[in-house]
């Protein structure tokens, strides 16, 4: 039997590395043992999510899994972006490669996530699950991965090294961080569930949206190591392509603790404030798909048109851009949003 309780040190504590991770200069979480890079926090996180998942399949709980046909593509794709690079319209990859820097670096906001009294808003003892352990370490070790930690550098740091390094250190639009504030501006979520305390209702959207874009996140990881490992237009591309595979890799946990517990909770009895109960399913599912609904159609529409504006104003400025712009349009693949009705989220072990 393996343990299921972990300390929040020993949730945040490495692995000993031979060599640290060293990204354009600066000192980054994770190393290699071995030649191979190994992400941070790995020590007791790693065991600790294994167990709790190897406990949901001895209960025949399923693992919510979202399928990859759901994940919308990257616009512009890498054949559109390696174009624009070939073509000396290098503005708009820079600031798309420096937005998801900064977004990177707002994944500390997890770790201010509040987590009510679980005793009270879950029928089911919760010891020794992932659940039990959010606040106790989990959001905690999520959110240094993201933003770095005291001197060492997280994963805002390692996009900014792999732009860097691909693009030879390029001038950075000084409006990025500006035009993403203005832009998310969001009037707060509704309501689904008014019979939970709120407070848990936050806490559970909160997961849903985080494990929804950090599965959605492979594709942007994808498409950046094609981008940024193709020789032609990268400077430095195996060093580049590398740092995009060690966020990668570091990613995995996310997802892999979001699910977990999201899992659990689908599992459960949900108490409601005056009493009532709620299936777990009923609810995590509901919250689900409304993000999915969003996540899948709505958001990558309004990314694609601000993207395509972007880009139009760049390619204005090139010798020949009424060519160039009909050649990035053949290069262009249509995506239809799935249909998610009647979509079954989870998988039995
Ligand atoms: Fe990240
Ligand atoms: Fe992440």
């Amino acid at each position: 039997m393996h343990r299921m309780t972990y300390s929040q040190e020993e949730l945040l504590s490495s692995i000993a590395y031979d060599e640290p991770l060293i990204a354009n200069g600066v000192r980054c979480h994770g190393g290699f043992v071995g030649g191979r890079y190994r992400s941070p926090r790995a020590a007791g996180r790693g065991p600790a999510i294994a167990a709790w998942q190897a406990q949901l399949g001895a209960r025949r709980v399923p693992l919510l899994e979202i399928p990859p046909e759901l994940v919308p593509p990257h616009y512009p794709n890498a054949s559109q972006a390696a174009l624009l690079l070939r073509e000396g319209v290098r503005e708009p990859l820079v600031r798309t490669l420096t937005t998801i820097a900064i977004i990177e670096g707002f994944g500390a906001m997890i770790r201010d996530q509040r987590v009510p009294d679980l005793s009270r808003c879950v029928r089911e003892e919760l010891d020794g699950t992932a659940c039990a352990h959010l606040a106790a370490g989990l959001f905690e070790a999520h959110a240094r991965d993201e933003a770095g930690h005291r001197s060492e550098g997280g994963h805002k740091q390692m996009w900014e090294a792999a732009r860097d390094l691909a693009l030879d250190n390029p001038p950075v639009p000084g409006d990025v961080l500006m035009r993403l504030m203005t832009g998310r501006r969001s009037g707060g979520r509704q309501r689904l569930f008014a019979e939970l305390d709120g407070g848990f209702e936050e806490l559970l959207s909160v997961m849903v949206n985080v494990l929804v874009i950090e599965v959605f996140a492979a594709d942007t990881f994808r498409w950046a190591e094609t981008l940024l490992g193709n020789a032609e237009v990268s400077t430095k591309p195996r060093e580049a392509a590398a740092m995009v595979g060690y966020i990668r890799t570091d990613e995995t946990p996310h997802v892999e603790y979001l699910r977990t517990a999201l899992s659990e909770l689908r599992a459960c009895t949900l108490v409601g404030v005056d009493g009532s109960e709620l299936r777990g399913a009923e609810v995590v599912d509901g919250l689900l798909m409304r993000t999915l609904r969003v996540l899948t159609n709505q958001r990558p529409r309004l990314q694609r048109e601000e993207t395509r504006a972007d880009i139009a104003a760049a390619v204005a400025g090139h010798r020949d851009a009424g060519a160039l712009q009909k050649r990035l349009e053949a290069l262009d693949e249509p995506w239809t949003p799935p249909d998610l009705e009647g979509r079954v989220l989870c998988f039995a072990q």
